[in-house]
């Protein structure tokens, strides 16, 4: 079984030390076989909140866990415009990966990520066909027997993010990238940006989406809250690659406490939801 802690939009700059300290404390009573960040290190990607951020990495890394990062929107300058255009990437690469494609293989799991942020879409992210490619080559060489999981700051997905039905904008080149995913045999797409937890079988959120699971994190340590809903962060126990238990950690002004807790099991074509009452899992 891999455990693995998806942690999003830390935001440097608009954080909450207390909930960051937080974070620390739990990933060290837990130990995760692996820490992924899916975007949105700082608020406005300013030099001091990207040593921040640094630094934050750094104590994980130190503590001796395996991270995997991607760059999120907030992760480009947004007011510095010659930033923008001529080197939107150049303080992520420089202080927190100046990988753009991040791999990690173990036994049980095979992750990659791919960055969605973009100068010239502030929000919604794009994929590129260099990247659906890459998305094919790294995955295509994997045992099958392995979960193929992929990292993106946006959601490949349209999901939801209102109260009602309302639907947030998928990445661009949507339908590209979900036949990506879904040639790829991607089980499950982890991703942030909307500072809401979620999770849903993508075959039933779009056409084509092959088996992949869509999961995605709220904001682990920002003040930025969507829907009142306060900090909290994923906890993934993969078994094998269509059996999965995934726990909503969630901040509850004082601590991180076990939240919405879930097995997943691919069954006859489709993913299957089965709340767990306990919260036994560790
Ligand atoms: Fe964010
Ligand atoms: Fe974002």
């Amino acid at each position: 079984m891999a455990r693995i802690a998806h942690l999003s939009d830390i935001h440097f700059g608009a954080h909450d030390p207390k909930v960051v300290s937080a974070t620390e404390a739990w990933l060290e009573e837990h130990q995760p076989d692996l820490v992924i960040i899916s975007g949105d290190f700082t608020q406005r990607a300013k030099v001091d909140q990207f040593r921040e951020a640094s630094a934050y990495l750094n104590r994980l890394r130190a503590a001796g866990f395996r991270t995997l990062a991607v760059p999120g929107n907030h992760d480009v300058p947004l007011y510095d415009v010659t930033r923008r255009f001529t080197a939107p990437l150049r303080r992520y690469k420089r202080y927190i990966d100046s990988d753009l494609c991040p791999w990690f293989e173990n036994e049980e799991v095979a992750v990659l990520g791919i960055n969605t942020a973009r100068s010239l879409t502030i929000k919604d992210g794009r994929i590129n066909r260099e990247q659906m490619d890459l998305i094919h080559r790294r995955f295509e060489a994997v045992a099958a027997n392995k979960t193929r999981i992929l990292v993106t700051h946006h959601p490949l997905f349209a999901m939801p993010i209102g109260e009602g039905s309302e639907l947030s904008e998928a990445v661009g080149r949507h339908d590209d990238a979900i036949r990506a995913v879904c040639e790829a045999g991607v089980h499950i797409a982890l991703a942030g940006h909307f500072h809401r937890t979620y999770a849903e079988a993508a075959r039933k959120m779009v056409e084509n989406a092959g088996s992949a699971l869509v999961i995605q994190a709220g904001t682990a340590t920002s003040t930025r809250f969507r829907n009142n809903e306060l900090q909290s962060f994923n906890w993934l126990h993969v078994n094998r690659n269509n059996d999965l238990e995934l726990q909503v950690i969630a901040w509850d002004g004082q601590r991180f406490t076990r939240g919405n807790h879930v097995r997943y099991m691919f069954e006859q074509d489709n993913w299957n939801a089965r709340p767990l009452m306990d919260a036994a899992s560790t």
